[in-house]
């Protein structure tokens, strides 16, 4: 349990930070809201309160005796404000304390997250992003905003990612601090495969695996919230895209090599990835036929046995066909045995598909399929063995893109 300090803006997607709230209460926090006066006007005090479990104030005023902006702001393990809109971003890069927020935002040892929520001119005008650099550089976390449908008619960058995001984002923060989610993908394209691939038998049937794709999801959601423009190549995942991620939806192994190939050469006049993630489940095997029609029991068609062929090795594919200074992460799924343990099969893997970074699931006690927690070990081509301490599934993320970030060649341009 974290005590969490939720400020919220005056915009119309002041009405997502109560299911913002509603996301982090029932994680187990303990959330204080800290609304600006125009915040009110969007969503009433009592709805905060009756979420929350506590008073809500705007103002300073409002609670002399107990100094509640000092003794909000450091009592928090995290501030987030959500949505930031273009004014709070001005008055708190300005260090203005002109209300309960600002003077929080003062106080406030721990680290602070803002989720910005604005029209796009307004986002991309230079002074607010001269604010957002500058929050940036006293080492705030800012957010970028997800782009599509606004306020009324018009879509853009500027508009609010789902409240589920954000949490999972707040998670990483809370686990490793602001630095987790540094802006240090910025300029950087990155293609990331997640889920699992089935191989159909006939019109119904397949054959599949048990990835739930969330690790995936975690990388794709933390690259985004680090900067990266995202592509996840989702192999038969039902979830919602995470915000600032495109999607390439696929269903076998051969639809996932065609759309992997095109998105890490570059398609569309896009240049080639930077970074390619491999977490799908690629079947590695496929029937060898597919029936047209549904194989009934008891008929003339009806099987005894399934004839399988190999599909391609992607990744394995993919490290052959990279063009220069693309790296390549692969995933790998072990267990102990008679002729080595984890460790040992993965350094072996590592060095048969070529990747540079190999990213390893000890699943030996089956704790790793469609749980939200995971640990792992990054294996690098340079013999480099880091473990990345168990946690939340997008903690890990940003623990594999550390990993990463600081193996990328220079040369991309600033985060902005
Ligand atoms: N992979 C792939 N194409 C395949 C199979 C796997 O691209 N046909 C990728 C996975 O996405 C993962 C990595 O390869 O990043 C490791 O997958 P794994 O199945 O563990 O590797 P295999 O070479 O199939 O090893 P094993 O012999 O242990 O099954």
């Amino acid at each position: 349990m974290s005590r969490i300090v939720l400020g919220v803006g005056g915009g119309v997607a002041a009405y997502k930070s109560a299911l913002l709230l509603r996301e982090l209460t029932e994680a187990g926090h303990d959330v204080r809201v800290v609304p600006t006066a125009s915040a009110l006007r969007f969503v009433g005090a009592a709805t905060f309160e009756a979420l929350s479990g506590h008073p809500v104030s705007t103002e300073v005023w409002d609670d002399v005796p107990e100094v509640a902006h000092v003794r909000i702001g450091q009592t928090a393990d995290l501030v987030v404000v959500c949505p930031a809109t273009a004014d709070l971003l001005a008055r708190a890069a300005a260090g203005r304390a002109d209300d309960l927020l600002t003077a929080t935002l003062l106080t406030a040892h721990a680290p602070v997250v803002f989720v910005p929520a604005m029209h796009t001119e307004m986002w991309l005008h230079s002074a607010t992003q001269d604010n957002v650099a500058t929050l940036r550089r006293r080492g705030s976390v800012v957010l970028p905003p997800a782009v599509g449908r606004l306020t009324g008619p018009d879509s853009g960058p500027g508009r609010l990612p789902e409240p589920a995001d954000v949490a999972a984002l707040l998670s990483v923060v809370l686990s490793g601090g602001a630095a987790a989610l540094a802006p240090d993908l910025g300029g950087r394209r990155v293609v990331v495969s997640a889920g699992g691939t089935r191989e159909p038998l006939d019109p119904v049937r397949y054959l599949g695996n048990r990835s739930s794709g969330r690790q995936g999801w975690a990388l794709a959601r933390v690259a985004a919230a680090r900067g990266a423009e995202v592509v996840l190549v989702a192999a038969n995942v039902a979830d919602p895209a995470p915000f600032g991620v495109r999607t390439v939806p696929v269903g076998t192994a051969e639809e996932l090599r065609a759309a992997m190939h095109a998105e890490c050469a570059g398609v569309d006049g896009s240049r080639p990835a930077d970074a390619v993630v491999m977490t799908a489940a690629v079947a590695d095997f496929r029937p060898a036929t597919v029936a047209d029609t549904k194989l009934k029991k008891g008929s003339a068609a009806e099987p005894s046995s399934v004839a399988l062929v190999r599909n391609a090795d992607v990744l394995a594919e993919l490290v052959s066909a990279r063009p220069a200074g693309q790296l390549v992460v692969g995933f790998a799924a072990e267990t102990g045995d008679a002729e080595g343990d984890v460790l040992a099969h993965a350094r072996a893997k590592l060095a048969r598909k070529g990747v540079d970074v190999l990213v390893v699931n000890d699943v030996s006690a089956g704790q790793v399929f469609g749980h939200s927690d995971n640990e792992v070990t990054v294996l690098g081509a340079d013999g480099s063995t880091t473990a990345v301490p168990s946690g939340r599934k997008d903690a890990v993320a940003a623990g594999i893109w550390d990993a990463v970030v600081g193996r990328l060649p220079a040369a991309a341009p600033p985060a902005g």
